[in-house]
């Protein structure tokens, strides 16, 4: 294990943003991840928990300690007759998780297919697609608290998840570090075909009463269809979320346009940011090497040398617009570091 000084981070971030790290290594073990610690004094100063970096902007050079989470493996930890729990270690890679219990024939993950980043980074902000959000399908995880150095379990309720978020966004910001994460699959798939564009796409290959390989591939044909590959261009997916508005702003909007998507959401109404960055003309707009995806308003893409930088100050562009012709607020979804 090692700790490497001046380290560039282009191929840690999916955004391929050139960055440089003070100080960079990788934790394969909980072991290690407490060595660094110990060697770099790394909790006290200024430090960064990094996992596939595919939700994250770097705008600038980081100074301090990047610690990657690589703690690899999973196990089987209970069973029951309708379920399997598995225990999954932080640095799995999500979609090889998905693969995996889908080729066991376990349920609950297989909408959430293609998601990059690693399992430890999945409960941070619920990661969601296709009808399922990670809650749906959680047990519990265990992380350590920087400060004490302590393990904890934590229990869903106390990870209070939400739309895109989690105690670890809000109280719990940067104070733990997530090692393992326990799933909750069914021995029996529950098909959730509820996501009106994941239903068209089964009905378009005249699949009638899909199977969870189903689900897992017709999801993968739709993501490629429309998300830009990280490899080819750079992205961290949506780079907003979806805002949800109260009824009194909704019927100001839906009369203004009554075409606007939306959708109900227990703390309102959730407007598609999409349909919104599209409506204002943005859709395929480009600022230099910084754009917005031509298939998929709701991603911002660098299409080769842009900074962090110009990606932030095309984001505030598309805010003011929104906000503009609208009066819809967007948050961005990405971590802007
Ligand atoms: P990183 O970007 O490395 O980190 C994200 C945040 O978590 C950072 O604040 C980091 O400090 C913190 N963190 C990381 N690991 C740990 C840990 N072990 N303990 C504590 N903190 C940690 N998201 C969705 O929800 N749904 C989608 O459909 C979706 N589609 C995407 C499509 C594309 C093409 C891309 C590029 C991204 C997409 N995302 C989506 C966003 C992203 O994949 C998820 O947010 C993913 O969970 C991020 O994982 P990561 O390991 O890359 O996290
Ligand atoms: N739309 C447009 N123009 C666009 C994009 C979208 O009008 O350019 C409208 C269309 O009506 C479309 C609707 O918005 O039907 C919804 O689009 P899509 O199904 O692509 O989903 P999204 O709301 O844009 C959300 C998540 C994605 C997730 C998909 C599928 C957020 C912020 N984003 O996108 O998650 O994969 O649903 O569930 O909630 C991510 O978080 O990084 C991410 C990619």
């Amino acid at each position: 294990m090692q700790i490497i000084e001046n380290f560039s981070l282009q191929e840690y971030n999916t955004f391929g943003i050139q960055a440089y790290a003070k100080f960079f290594a990788q934790a394969g073990t909980t072991d290690e991840l407490l060595y660094i610690s110990q060697q770099t004094g790394m909790f006290k100063k200024p430090h960064l928990v990094l996992g596939g970096g595919s939700n994250i902007l770097f705008t600038k050079d980081f100074d301090g300690t990047i610690i990657k989470i690589s703690m690899r493996g999973m196990e089987v930890v209970d069973e029951s007759a309708s379920n399997v729990y598995l225990n999954v270690n932080a640095g799995e890679n999500w979609d090889d998780l998905v693969e995996y219990c889908v080729q066991q024939s376990w349920g609950g993950l297989e909408n959430l297919s293609l998601i990059p980043g690693q399992t430890g980074s999945s409960p941070i902000q619920n990661i969601g697609a296709y009808g399922v959000e990670l809650k749906d399908h959680f047990h519990s995880l265990e992380a350590l608290h920087k400060q004490s150095g302590q393990k904890k379990t934590f229990t869903a309720q106390e990870c209070k998840f939400g739309y895109r978020d989690s105690f670890f966004k809000r109280e719990g910001r940067d104070q733990y570090i997530i090692l393992s994460v326990t799933f909750i699959l069914d021995k029996e798939p529950a098909i959730n075909t509820s996501y009106a564009a994941l239903a068209a796409e089964l009905q378009k290959g005249g699949i009638t009463q899909p199977d969870i390989h189903d689900i897992r591939e017709a999801v993968i044909r739709i993501r490629r269809s429309k998300l830009p590959d990280p490899v080819a261009i750079g992205n961290a997916g949506s780079f907003f979320k979806n805002p949800v508005i109260n009824t009194e702003q909704y019927k100001r909007l839906s009369e203004a346009f009554p075409d606007v998507v939306s959708y109900p959401d227990k703390n309102g109404i959730k407007i598609a940011a999409g349909w919104l960055i599209e409506r204002s003309g943005l859709k395929g707009y480009r600022l230099g090497d910084a754009g917005v995806h031509e298939k998929q308003a709701l991603v911002l893409v660098n299409y080769g040398n842009a900074k962090g930088s110009d990606i932030v100050k095309l984001a505030e562009m598309i805010r003011c617009s929104v906000m503009e012709n609208f009066g819809v607020g967007l948050e961005a979804e990405v971590n802007i570091v």
